[in-house]
């Protein structure tokens, strides 16, 4: 398996992180036109990649799922508000918005609520307080 820029030994975090990447480094050599569809297609990949990584998190019974979820939820609506930008902006400004921005976004939340995440993966860390402050 082609493993992502930062691995966290969870198949299900591990491959969809290495697609989602794969996906953002075609963003450059997306014509113009295409930059739409392209944005479309990455919106639904992580919408689809949460929910199979919820899933996998609520089979293992990770206790700051909740947390998770509402990670999840507030990059979402991040990611609805980009898109919403999409129709008064040129195509330069397009590609930054993918490319950087929601690429950027991601790539955060991989690094931290994640990483956290996966380590009940393994030792069923015992995180009774929220080191990443998910929570709020
Ligand atoms: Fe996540």
């Amino acid at each position: 398996m082609n493993l992502p820029k930062i691995p966290l030994g969870v198949d299900v975090m591990d491959r969809d992180h290495y697609a989602l990447e794969q996906m953002f480094a075609r963003t450059p050599h997306v014509a113009d036109d295409d930059l739409p569809a392209h944005l479309d297609a990455i919106l639904a990949e992580i919408a689809a990649h949460f929910l199979r990584e919820e899933a996998a998190m609520e089979a293992e019974g990770v206790p700051i799922l909740h947390c998770h979820r509402g990670q999840h939820a507030a990059l979402l609506e991040e990611a609805e508000r980009l898109r919403k930008e999409f129709g008064r902006v040129d195509a330069a400004a397009r590609r930054h918005a993918i490319g950087f921005r929601l690429a950027r976004l991601v790539s955060d939340h991989v690094a931290s609520v994640d990483a956290i995440s996966s380590r009940f993966f393994f030792d069923k860390a015992d995180v009774s307080v929220d080191p990443v402050g998910c929570c709020g």
